[in-house]
Order: structure tokens, then C-alpha cells, then sequence
């Protein structure tokens, strides 16, 4: 059976270089975590969210799933979100998608993925809403960059909807969502510039009196 060591030797390594900077960065840390952010991105391998935006361990809560998907009866992101709302008290929610992404793509064909079709298919909703504008693209790229930007978009709506999120505003807790979205073949973030700071910018039938 092959083995990690040298998974684990790189750990050591890695953990000697930041007590070289900082001795007490590990015992600090062990103490309490307060990041003020909440990355909400893609599984994918490509798109690890503490290395791209530059954040050491403690400063980014993370959940990451195939295709950055909010769903409403998602308890595991829906936990997630609470925790960092209410316990962690987070400033920010960044929903990042990023092009390329493989769950877009396959949400795109017809083909059987199997069991995670189930998943995907909430992708496909989204196509549906937005069939006008997914129709006038003018090319199979373009279709699926435009979809993984408007995924996105979804999504940033989607935590804005959650009660957690609303109830935190409603108690006039500042709290922005954001909609970011990563390039895998430069590196580079992009915002979307659709964030939102409060519930009157959400829509009539998802906001809580
Ligand atoms: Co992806």
C-alpha cells in the first residue's frame, strides 16, 4: 500500500515556515478563529480559496461543493452559513464561481452523470429562468461562461434569501453578499458586482417582514 509521508513531511515543512515568521501563530490561532469572511466556491481543485485571495488559516470560513450551489434545504450549507453568520459574526459571503467549471458543463449536456445529476440539476433550473438570454449566446463557450457567471448571481440571491442572513440584517448585523468569479486559466478574480448589503435590494416574495 502506498503511503502520504511525503503528504506529511510537506505538512512539517509547512508549518516550520509560519512559526519562522510568526512562533506564536499556532497557539494564537488555537485559542479562537474570528475570520471576517465566508467563502461559499467550487470543489474543484483548482480553485482553493485561502491560496487565491491570499488569507492564512484562520481569516476565511470556507464551504466549497460541486458548482458553488446554495441550495434552500441544503443543511450542511445552510449550516455552515449560520454558524458563520451568528457565531462568527462574518462581515462578508463570497459566493465565487469560477469559468471551466465541470458541474456547469455537465449541466449543460444531456448526457447521464448519474447520481449527481440530482445535484446539477439545480444548474439546469437556472438555464431554464434564463433561456432568453442563454439562447442568444453565440457559441458553446459562451453559453457556459455565461451560465457559471448567472450561477452566481443565483447563488449571491439564494444566500440573501436564507433566513439566517435576513434575521442577521434585521437585526442590523452588517453583513454583504457578494458574487466573485475565478478564472482558472489566469488566475484572476473577477467581481460581479451584483453584492447586496440588505433585504430591501432583494426581491418582494423572498424578503421577511
Ligand atoms: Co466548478
Amino acid at each position: 500500500m502506498k503511503d502520504l509521508n511525503f503528504l506529511l513531511e510537506r505538512n512539517r515543512l509547512w508549518a516550520d515556515g509560519i512559526k519562522q515568521s510568526d512562533p506564536q501563530f499556532f497557539s494564537k490561532l488555537s485559542a479562537q478563529q474570528s475570520p471576517e469572511y465566508l467563502w461559499i466556491g467550487c470543489s474543484d481543485s483548482r480553485v482553493p480559496a485561502n491560496q487565491i485571495v491570499g488569507l492564512l488559516p484562520g481569516e476565511v470560513f470556507v464551504h466549497r461543493n460541486i458548482a458553488n450551489l446554495v441550495v434552500h434545504s441544503d443543511l450542511n450549507c445552510l449550516s455552515v452559513i449560520q454558524f458563520a453568520v451568528e457565531v462568527l459574526k462574518v462581515k462578508h459571503i463570497i459566493v465565487c464561481g469560477h469559468y471551466e467549471c465541470g458541474g456547469v458543463r455537465a449541466a449543460l449536456e444531456n448526457s447521464d452523470h448519474g447520481l449527481i445529476d440530482n445535484w446539477l440539476r439545480h444548474i439546469k433550473d437556472i438555464y431554464r429562468v434564463h433561456q432568453v438570454q442563454m439562447e442568444a449566446t453565440s457559441s458553446a463557450q459562451e453559453k457556459q461562461d455565461r451560465l457559471c457567471e448567472i450561477n452566481v448571481i443565483e447563488q449571491v440571491a439564494n444566500v440573501c434569501h436564507t433566513t439566517v442572513v435576513q434575521n442577521a440584517w434585521k437585526a442590523g448585523q452588517q453583513l454583504t453578499v457578494h458574487g466573485w468569479i475565478y478564472s482558472v486559466g489566469d488566475g484572476i478574480l473577477k467581481d460581479l458586482k451584483v453584492s447586496i448589503t440588505g433585504a430591501d435590494e432583494i426581491a418582494d416574495i423572498h424578503r421577511l417582514a
